[in-house]
Parts: structure tokens; C-alpha cells; sequence
């Protein structure tokens, strides 16, 4: 596996010819911080040997590499879900490749269901902690030690000077921005009415299908992480409302400016 992430990290490297300090991977319907990205070159992930291609519609399946204000990215637009049933492994191997390719720095953003009784659709939170519900784990089976640890500590896994800037960003542009709790299903079905309060009980404000896999792998690597989820709908309310991944996408895009000016300022 580890000839594989070199491999590929080579490929990318030879072909791009760029050293990029973030990593930023981009959720269902978050594409748009592609636009404010000065595009030095990019590869789809089907040209990339030992990529997974991703399917899912809103997900562009493409590598993008540029500069963000003055700061070098390596972007991805898409990734690859656990439901589309896609390995754990195939899931955080991009990560690992980023790792490779000399990132040490990791944004990641999602669409996500929210539960808590404050947030509203369309909100931003910034995640400063998980819950991992998915069945598995990326880091099952053989430890790779020159990767990380066996047993990685998960007690901060998000990078607390980030969380800080960026809501003082958001506050800033007086962006409706939480701080809370991403927990991580499986999917694709969205949970039921039971699932949503089960979740809000065990201390989640949001829920969503991604994320939690790649900062895993991250972390165990050492890698700095921050993410941001748009509450796309809201789950566990008295009033129960349907939800569509059509929805999600389209509450994503409307909501999608917003993140995209958080993270530009951060990296400006
Ligand atoms: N649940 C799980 N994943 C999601 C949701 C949700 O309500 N909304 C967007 N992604």
C-alpha cells in the first residue's frame, strides 16, 4: 500500500511540478472555492493511477492545483464516500497521497443534517470535534508505522488556532457560524426521526456521511485538520421535513459563498 501512495504522489508531483502547504478537500455541493483559486493546473482523478473515480452527481472528481491568496493548495474537488462502497482504504487514500506529496495542513467541508435546537438551514459550523459511527475505521488491519502510531491519540483532532481564527472571521463578516460536534454515519440513507434524536442525545449537532475517515487518517499521520460542515437540513424536530440529496446540493451552493470567504481569509 505504501509503494502505491508513492507512486502516486510521484506521478502527481511530476506532473504538477508544484509544492502546495494545504490540502483542501471539497464536500457535495462546496465546489465554488475553485473559482477564487488562481489554477496553475489539475488532473482528474481518473487519469491518476491508483486513484478511485468518484460518482456521486455534484462531485467533480478532479485535483486542482493552485494559489489562494498567497497560499499554495492542492484541491479536491469530490471524494470518495464509504457508501458508494468504496474501501476505508480508498476512502483516505488521497489523504495519504497529499501526506506524500509534503502537506501537513488538511481543510475539509461537508454538507451535514443538523439536530442541534439552535442551528438553521443554511448555517456554517466549524467542527471541533467527532463522533465516529461509521462501522469501521480507516486505521483496521496492519498499522503502517512509518504512516503513524498504532493507537493515534483523538483528543483534539481539529487544530484549536484554526477553529479560533476562522470564527472570528466568520464573526467578523457576521456569518451565522457555530462550533460543535460532526457525527459520522455510513449512509445513504438520511436517518430517521429516531436516528436524528438518538444523535442529538448522544451529543451531536450535525450529522453527515464523510469527513471523519480522512481526519482519522490525517491524524494518524500528523496532520493539521480543520473542517466545516453547512447545515444543509435539520433533523429531529417536531415538524418532521423530508430530505433530498437534491436539497442538500442546492442548499450547499446557496450557503457554499460563505465558507468559501472563511477559508480565503484564513489562508490570505
Ligand atoms: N444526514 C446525513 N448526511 C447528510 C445530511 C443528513 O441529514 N444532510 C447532508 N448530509
Amino acid at each position: 500500500m505504501l509503494d502505491q501512495i508513492q507512486r502516486t504522489a510521484d506521478f502527481i508531483k511530476e506532473k504538477t511540478n508544484f509544492d502546495a502547504e494545504y490540502g483542501i478537500v471539497l464536500g457535495s455541493g462546496l465546489g465554488g472555492l475553485v473559482n477564487k483559486i488562481e489554477k496553475l493546473s489539475e488532473l482528474s482523478y481518473s487519469s491518476i493511477p491508483g486513484f478511485p473515480e468518484s460518482t456521486v452527481h455534484g462531485h467533480a472528481g478532479k485535483f486542482i492545483f493552485g494559489k489562494l491568496g498567497k497560499t499554495n493548495v492542492a484541491v479536491m474537488a469530490g471524494r470518495f464516500h464509504f457508501y458508494e462502497g468504496w474501501t476505508m482504504e480508498q476512502v483516505v487514500f488521497p489523504i495519504r497521497v497529499m501526506k506524500y506529496m509534503g502537506i501537513n495542513k488538511l481543510i475539509l467541508s461537508n454538507a451535514a443534517g443538523g439536530m442541534n435546537i439552535n442551528f438553521q438551514v443554511g448555517d456554517l459550523m466549524i467542527i471541533d470535534d467527532h463522533i465516529n459511527l461509521m462501522p469501521t475505521n480507516p486505521l483496521i488491519g496492519k498499522n503502517y508505522d512509518t504512516l503513524g502510531p498504532r493507537f493515534p491519540d483523538m483528543s483534539a483532532p481539529y487544530d484549536a488556532d484554526l477553529i479560533k481564527q476562522a470564527k472570528a472571521i466568520a464573526d467578523a463578516k457576521n456569518i451565522r457560524c457555530h462550533i460543535g460536534v460532526y457525527a459520522a454515519v455510513s449512509g445513504p440513507c438520511f436517518e430517521t426521526r429516531a436516528e436524528y434524536k438518538y444523535l442529538r442525545t448522544i451529543g451531536a449537532d450535525v450529522v453527515g456521511m464523510s469527513t471523519v475517515p480522512e481526519v482519522i487518517a490525517a491524524r494518524h499521520m500528523g496532520m493539521n485538520c480543520f473542517a466545516m460542515s453547512i447545515v444543509t437540513d435539520l433533523g429531529g424536530f417536531p415538524d418532521v421535513q423530508t430530505v433530498s440529496h437534491e436539497e442538500v446540493l442546492k442548499v450547499a451552493n446557496e450557503a457554499e459563498v460563505k465558507m468559501s470567504a472563511i477559508v480565503a481569509e484564513m489562508l490570505s
